[in-house]
């Protein structure tokens, strides 16, 4: 028996006050998710259960109760106190996923603050974006991480505290304060701020086509979502050993490589460690992981491997498996069938729908290839690109739209109400996304609708890339798009024009590659630069970027009546 059971009876009696009442929360009640997920779970009588076993690259290993949660959060939110840091301030994690990226992020909640967290490997610009446009107050780092805002600091006035929690070593500059939890007084009883429904919780960067990237902003109400997705999608239960393999510097590593699995009292495996196939089966195998929620290029990954590595080890633990982030190729659903017994659950969201909105739920069929349908309470759909009415007809290709109202729906762009308001068009809300429906009500991914690249589930903004490549003395301008990749399922190409007195050579390949290596994130970096005399534009200048990807991708170039006369 699935934690859901019926997905047809969740969906006629849905309300989400379900899930208020398994959490014991009333409306006006004080909401804190740094609460709910260590000091509730105590009260419950499970203070001495598991939360987190860690693991790093090297094979050390640290594990921490439901009551050491309690603790360091508290030690944490009570030292960002004691540093002048107040409620509403945003405070940033830089960290590699070791364990005071989520103890921190549970005591940043509890003192009111609104955790921002950031991928460590960000480069400088990256970096600099995201917490220029926050205000950001404060940065939890690491040292190896600290020489990159030392380049940004004098550009950001507002960021009063860089805390660096391995402070061993060479003196501390300007702003940088040591802090070993670790060595920390204990702190056991901590006023946990009472922020309410509508509190500021967590602010989480994603990126767009045009401009920078925007600051999705959620609130402790989406602990409501979280909480009953990680139960009914990804069927925790109180025995479960649990490992996501995403980093809390995406949505899905905070979502349900925190929140979900800590407020349902659950058991969760961290590995700081990148992709190795022997080291995540020896992980499931070491640990009887029971539930696992990977992503498509992970599996695909896998899947190369092939089945008889999976075979080596004893993976019998495993008992439900979930994927996000891109398309999950039927063929991954079929093969994980065949090397683990098990099929793969697809769950479809984003950063700003801040939990799964379309599903395959455990218990029902699965179509391979297929999303899925809404989660119970979710009213989703696919709308005409025009008109943004319901497309009646099945199997034409529409905008994925939902409409507002769910628990952990994002308030707002940070500092940009105009784009968020530019999202919802006749009472839905546009993800963004083409599908197709189909007669029993499921969800066929066909593409983005923009010009956001997708790269091993990695949303990633052109307009970052290019601006560091004009930043290079030698470019003119610039374009980037996803070229196909059967890893990645996309990875970055960009095309450049030089300036005059400039001509294409492996040389100057090289010097633009290293130059724009250190302001973006490894995940950002085209594999490839191609030189171009001009690119394609429209009357009004705009770059066309889709005429480009077309012609990468070996598809039809579509309507260009808009471009440019030569
Ligand atoms: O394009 C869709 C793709 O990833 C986008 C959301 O990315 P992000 O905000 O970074 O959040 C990722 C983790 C929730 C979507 O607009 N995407 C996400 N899940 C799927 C997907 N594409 C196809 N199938 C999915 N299951």
């Amino acid at each position: 028996m699935t934690n859901i059971g019926s997905y047809a009876d969740r969906l006629t009696n849905f309300d989400w006050s379900l899930a208020e009442r398994e959490l014991g929360y009333r409306k006006g009640d004080p909401i804190n998710i740094g609460w709910y997920c260590s000091d509730r779970i105590c009260q419950l009588g499970m203070a001495e259960k598991k939360a987190l076993i860690w693991e790093d690259f090297h094979g050390t290993s640290k594990t921490y109760t439901f009551g050491d949660l309690r603790v360091l959060s508290n030690t944490i939110a009570s030292y960002l106190t004691g540093l002048g840091l107040a409620p509403g301030d945003r405070i940033c994690l830089f960290l590699d996923r070791v364990p005071e990226l989520y103890i921190g992020f549970l005591g940043i909640l509890k003192m009111g603050g609104i955790a921002q967290p950031l991928f460590s490997a960000f480069g400088e610009d990256s970096l600099f974006t995201r917490l220029d446009n926050a205000k950001t107050a404060a940065v939890i780092t690491q040292r190896k991480h600290v020489a990159k805002i030392r380049k940004i600091l004098q550009q950001l006035p507002e960021l009063r505290h860089i805390i660096v929690i391995d402070p061993d070593g060479p003196p501390l500059r300007e702003r940088e304060i040591g802090f070993r939890l670790d060595q920390a007084p204990r702190v056991e009883n901590f006023a946990v701020h009472p922020t309410t429904a509508e509190s500021p919780s967590v602010l989480h960067y994603t990126s767009g086509t045009t401009g920078q990237p925007k600051g999705a902003q959620h609130v402790h109400y989406s602990l409501i979502s979280q909480y009953l997705t990680a139960k009914w999608v990804l069927d925790l239960r109180p025995d479960d050993l649990y490992w996501c393999n995403a980093d809390p510097g995406w949505v899905t590593g905070t979502s349900y490589g925190i929140i979900g699995p800590w407020s349902n009292g659950v058991t969760q495996v961290v590995l700081d460690a990148g992709f190795s196939t022997e080291r995540w089966y020896s992980l499931i195998q070491k640990h009887r992981i029971t539930v696992w929620y990977s992503a498509p290029t992970a599996i695909r990954l896998l899947m190369r491997e092939g089945t008889a590595v999976a075979r080596k080890y004893n993976l019998s633990s495993l008992r439900h498996l979930c994927s996000v982030g891109e398309p999950l190729n039927a063929e991954a659903v079929l093969w994980s069938k065949e090397a683990y017994g098990l099929q793969f659950h697809d769950t479809y969201w984003q950063t700003e729908t801040g939990s799964i909105v379309i599903t395959n739920v455990p218990g029902m069929p699965i179509k391979p290839g297929s999303m899925g349908r809404p989660f119970p309470g979710i009213t989703a759909t696919v709308v005409d690109p025009k008109t943004f009415e319901p497309i009646e007809s099945t199997a034409t290709v529409g905008l994925i739209a939902l409409r507002p109202g769910w628990p952990s729906m994002f308030r707002t762009y940070w500092n940009n109400r105009v784009t968020y308001e530019g999202k919802f068009k006749n009472g839905w809300y546009i993800c963004g996304d083409r599908a197709s429906l189909d007669v029993d009500g499921y969800f066929w991914f066909v593409g983005r609708d923009d010009d956001v690249i997708n790269t091993g589930g990695h949303l990633v903004g052109p307009f970052e890339i290019e601006s560091a490549l004009l930043e290079h003395p030698a470019v003119a301008e610039s374009a980037a798009i996803g070229k196909p990749d059967a890893v990645n399922m996309e990875v970055v190409k960009a095309f450049v024009a030089l300036k005059p007195g400039f001509q294409p050579s492996d040389e100057l390949d090289l010097e633009i590659m290293n130059f724009i290596r250190k302001k973006l994130s490894p995940l950002a970096m085209p594999q490839e630069i191609e030189f171009v005399k001009s690119l394609p534009k429209t009357r009004s200048g705009k770059i066309m970027r889709r005429v480009l990807r077309a012609q990468e991708w070996g598809e039809p170039i579509g309507d260009i009546s808009t471009l440019e006369n030569d």
